[in-house]
């Protein structure tokens, strides 16, 4: 059995903040492929991926490696598994909209043990290590304090390639609308998530995210005093290749404000996988 190095933070950011480079060559940005009809990938995602892959392979050979650009079926999530989103905010990217991140996390047995998220253009990382707290740039983070969802800024996502429940979602973000203070579109996952640690957003509403958009966010999010659950309320697994609604929030009240809006009856698990509600 391979011995188990023990990560370094300041390492992992190194190693992420190296990655900066691709955000910035145009010809990588410009070439753009199709995962499906609204779904972008570029050089840069596929380039960002292959660094941090071998790099981390490197420095940390008994950890296995998850990202949205690879074949994932062979991950054995009882193992420490890094889970990547190379480049969150593709579409941003393609757009050139200058809002996109790298999302790494650490896991293993569907624990979160470390989240870094990196905005290449602001130069900003958002890291925890579980049970260590938040920062940004070294400096720590701490969610909001607004009590409740009527005091609260919402961040929403659209989840554009995967449009089989939009009058549903939209619904949600008219709800959600008419009972907070106003709410935001970010496009990119990650990002949005980091806001609602930094405490600029009060809570995240998005379905159908995969692990890697949320797997950093999660473990930054909780490390800053907030709190994260899937449709159900159950906690959000990283324990899988499948998609979840994601909710996050400052504080439990919050939460619940929000989950009432999206799951009004409390639908079960199974219910919500048969109706595809979750995703
Ligand atoms: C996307 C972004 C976007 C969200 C999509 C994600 P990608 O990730 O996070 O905000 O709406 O659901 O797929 O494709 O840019 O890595
Ligand atoms: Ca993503
Ligand atoms: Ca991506």
């Amino acid at each position: 059995m391979t011995e188990q190095r023990e990560v370094s933070l300041p390492r992992i950011i190194e190693i992420v903040t190296a990655a900066r480079r691709y955000f910035f060559d145009e010809q990588m940005q410009r070439d753009v492929h199709m995962k499906g009809p609204v779904d972008f990938v570029t050089e840069v995602d596929f380039h960002v991926q292959a660094y941090l892959q071998e790099t981390l392979r490197r420095a940390y050979p008994d950890v296995q490696f998850m990202g949205e650009e690879k074949d994932n079926d062979d991950i054995d999530f009882s193992g420490r598994v890094w889970i990547l989103d190379p480049v969150d905010g593709t579409a941003n990217l393609v757009h050139d909209l200058r809002a996109s991140a790298v999302s790494l996390g650490l896991y293993e047995n569907g624990e979160g043990l470390l989240g870094v998220i990196y905005n290449p253009y602001t130069d900003e990382v958002f890291s925890a290590v579980r049970g260590g707290g938040a920062f940004l740039n070294g400096k720590p983070i701490h969610v909001t304090d607004a009590p409740d969802l009527a005091h609260s800024m919402v961040v929403v996502g659209t989840s554009s390639n995967h449009r089989q429940r939009t009058a549903w979602t939209f619904d949600c973000f008219r709800e959600i609308f008419d009972k907070s203070e106003d709410i935001r579109l970010g496009g990119s996952a990650a990002l949005s998530l980091a806001d609602v640690a930094r405490g600029r957003y009060g809570a995240l509403f998005q379905r159908y995210l995969m692990p890697w958009d949320y797997a950093a966010g999660k473990v930054i999010i909780e490390e800053a005093g907030g709190v994260t659950a899937d449709f159900c309320g159950d906690p959000l697994s990283c324990r899988s290749n499948r998609p979840s609604t994601v909710l996050a929030a400052a504080n439990e009240t919050i939460l619940r404000e929000m989950q009432s809006i999206v799951n009004p009856d409390h639908k079960p698990a199974d219910i919500f996988i048969r109706e595809e509600d979750c995703l």
